[in-house]
């Protein structure tokens, strides 16, 4: 079916857009418009807060939140929300928080927290005389004409912290930046960052305009290309890890040189080979976006970071490590997170609130200390099932209520898999058969039929 282009959409009412968009892509099903108002909330207030986070919103999107308990981290007990669709993240989490629970759990240490911007132009001139512009001139007078934004960042103990003029000529014909640091103390400071590197644009195009250092051609070939932060901050760095001595590691049926032998060598394939490396990765992740989405942060910076930092020696690797050393065994994180505990959607969605007071309400140091530690705990499970029971046992246990609901298994039913699988492996073959069995048909089309 072809469709037709939509003009004013953002101005409709919202039962209008929901009448076009059912109509024009969901040949006008009643059904499909009952799902998609059955997820509004009743209070009017709340819903119409999560309206206005974006626009055209029609609908909520559900993600279950889960806490984690137990995890010790710098001799402190924490509970973690994770806001997660996948069904063995969070007891995954939960049990990588006992497993360290009595072996000193989690230590935490901020690296640096240092934010990067970037303004990208374009100079066509003499190198030598931009750069004793640069130093002699311009630099002063970006801290000044900055005051004003920079005044309650300062107050707050952050703000600017250096800016550097870089020469990137070489990789593209006349290209520069100004290179600025940024602390932003709690919050995740994108605006705050975003609007300093316009003013310094502003304030290079007048003071390169105004200066006599300049021919009038060099002056005309100034472009300001863009102004925008990085989400690449590796300089906005945390370790998390976990350490204990060696014979303590002995796990489900294996010696402890067992186990730290066959944890070492995934280590080792992550940190060499890029096919493993993204999964081993992806499993790290699976812990820190769920904390990151929890607390009102934005994931998709934090994927982006993690990413490049896994590839900054020109080699995409393993962001965990481990060694053993005077038989004592050491994990370690090392993660680029740069995270905010105030502004953004932290004052403002509801569960973002709770999920920070129970962390304690910390701030932007302490939540990248937990994040990384949920990062190092989910990627010791899946190591540590990797190389002794093998993933699946564990992840279809959790995935068998996503089968059973696709089956429209009522509760009963669920009850006696729940038992059933209690001493057994669950395979979606399996489940069938069980399930083919209770209901007394012959195959999956009599029982969707059923
Ligand atoms: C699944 O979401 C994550 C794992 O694949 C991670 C890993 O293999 O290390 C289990």
């Amino acid at each position: 079916m072809k469709h037709k282009p939509v003009e004013g959409f953002s101005k409709m009412s919202k039962q209008g857009k929901i009448e076009w968009l059912v109509n024009e892509y969901l040949n006008g099903s009643e059904k499909a418009m009952q799902t998609l108002t059955q997820y509004w909330n009743d209070d009017e207030e709340l819903q119409k807060l999560h309206d206005e986070f974006s626009e055209n919103t029609l609908s909520n999107f559900y993600m279950p939140l889960g806490f984690a308990p137990n995890f010790l981290i710098d001799d402190q007990l924490h509970c973690l929300p994770m806001a997660i669709e996948e069904s063995s993240v969070v007891a995954a989490a939960s049990k990588a928080a006992k497993f360290w629970l009595d072996k000193g759990g989690f230590k935490t240490r901020v690296l640096s927290k240092t934010k990067l911007g970037h303004v990208h132009f374009m100079f066509e001139g003499d190198k030598e005389k931009l750069s004793r512009f640069f130093v002699d001139s311009l630099l002063p007078i970006l801290h000044s004409d900055t005051k004003q934004i920079t005044k309650n960042m300062q107050a707050r103990g952050g703000g600017i912290l250096d800016i550097k003029l870089v020469d990137k000529s070489d990789e593209i014909d006349a290209y520069y930046q100004l290179h600025a640091e940024f602390d932003t103390v709690d919050s995740m400071g994108a605006n705050f960052i975003n609007s300093c590197l316009e003013q310094f644009a502003n304030t290079l195009k007048s003071e390169m305009e105004n200066s006599e250092m300049f021919t009038e051609a060099e002056k005309d070939s100034l472009q300001i290309v863009m102004c925008i932060l990085s989400n690449y901050t590796p300089e906005c760095l945390v370790r998390a890890e976990v350490s204990c001595p060696v014979e303590m590691l002995s796990d489900k049926g294996i010696s402890a040189q067992e186990f730290v032998e066959k944890f070492s060598r995934a280590v080792k394939i992550a940190e060499v080979e890029p096919y493993r490396a993204a999964t081993h990765n992806k499993g790290i992740m699976n812990g820190v976006d769920a904390v990151v989405i929890a607390t009102g942060n934005d994931f998709r910076a934090v994927e982006a970071c993690a990413h490049v930092f896994a590839s900054r020696n020109g080699k995409y690797t393993s962001l965990t490590h481990c060694e053993v050393k005077d038989g004592q065994f050491h994990f370690w994180l090392d993660l680029p997170v740069s995270l905010g505990t105030v502004g953004g959607l932290t004052s403002l969605h509801p569960l973002v609130k709770i999920a920070l007071e129970v962390l304690g309400n910390p701030n932007a140091e302490r939540l990248m200390e937990i994040t990384a530690v949920a990062g190092l705990a989910q990627n010791f499970a899946a190591i540590r099932s990797l190389v002794t029971t093998g993933i699946q046992k564990g992840h279809m246990k959790m995935h068998l209520l996503n089968i059973l609901n696709q089956l429209e298994a009522t509760e009963e039913e669920k009850q006696h898999f729940v038992s059933y699988f209690k001493d057994k492996t669950v395979s979606h073959h399996a489940v069938i058969g069980e399930f083919c069995r209770l209901r007394g048909v012959d195959n999956l089309e009599e029982l969707k039929r059923k």
